[in-house]
């Protein structure tokens, strides 16, 4: 396994390279979640990149870009353990130069949710995905169903703008006790764990009245939301695939999303219905 940390010199890498290549672009603090796209990535290609960059832009003032978790020995054991071929490890001067052009969300999809919590968030995540996607020129790409709006805007961006790239969809790895992989659960204490638990449970007992032929959203939001009192919520919506908010479920074609925050750590997760 190598780690390149200039764009030039992972290009002519990947110009010797012979068959398809998969690409999983990540920040790095890898967890189990991460390996299940990169352990996928590895088995659909001849030859898989692994990208870890912190990335500014997507990060609000007042966010945790200083304090988001930097792990790279420890990243670096987990991709060679995995079969990872090319550690991608830029810093930000090699992505980003002064007065770019940028890349923007659309209007709607970008802008509510995790863009009307996170203003400008997308942007940044459409920009530098964007830039990764043209350096390393992959046939598929992997992303989590966690970040269920990014995963969304990302199929959009490729669509929009007719990249020839296959976006493959990962289900959420969860902990035994239901907690959906984050990096940053380090932040939370045990007790504040066990507080965060009520997310996935809300989210538990949303899917057995939705099983239970209770297809009205408003009662379902009214479950949710009070399952995770006394937390912090950001937001409780049901929206369509497309996402468009919905008053009544349609099976097959609903997501539930919900963003809180346990003391200071900001936590999402979402269920498809
Ligand atoms: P990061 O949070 O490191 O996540 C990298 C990828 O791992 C994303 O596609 C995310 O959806 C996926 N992932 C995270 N937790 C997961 C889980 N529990 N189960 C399955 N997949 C999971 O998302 C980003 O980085 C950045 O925004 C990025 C796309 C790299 C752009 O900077």
């Amino acid at each position: 396994m190598k780690v390149i940390t200039k764009t030039v010199e992972l290009k002519a890498h990947l110009s010797e390279v012979n068959g398809s290549v998969g690409f999983v672009p990540t920040m790095g603090a890898l967890h189990k979640g991460h390996l299940s796209l990169l352990e996928e990535s590895v088995k659909e290609n001849s030859f898989t990149v692994l990208s870890i960059f912190v990335n500014p832009t997507q990060f609000l003032d007042g966010e945790d870009l200083d304090k988001y978790p930097r792990t790279f020995e420890a990243d670096s054991k987990i991709a060679q353990l995995c079969g990872v071929d090319v550690i991608f490890y830029p810093d930000v001067k090699e992505i980003y130069k002064s007065d770019e052009i940028s890349v923007k969300a659309p209007n709607i999809r970008g802008s509510i949710l995790e863009g009307y919590e996170r203003p400008g968030h997308f942007d940044g995540v459409l920009s530098v995905v964007l830039k990764l996607f043209n350096i390393v020129k992959p046939n598929s790409a992997y992303f989590g169903k966690k970040d269920a709006q990014q995963l969304f805007l990302i199929k959009q961006l490729v669509d929009n703008i007719y990249l020839d790239i296959n976006i493959v969809e990962m289900t959420t790895y969860r902990d035994e006790d239901g907690l959906a992989l984050s990096s940053r659960n380090r932040y939370l204490s045990e007790t504040q764990r066990q507080e965060a638990l009520k997310l996935p449970n809300a989210l538990h007992r949303a899917s057995s009245l939705i099983l239970e032929k209770e297809f009205t959203c408003s009662t379902i939001k009214q479950s949710i939301l009070r399952d995770l009192k006394p937390l912090h919520v950001d937001y409780v919506e049901i929206v369509n695939r497309e996402f468009e908010y919905i008053s009544e479920i349609e099976l097959g074609n609903t997501l539930i999303l919900v963003a809180l925050h346990v003391g200071s750590t900001r936590l999402i997760d979402n269920l498809y219905i």
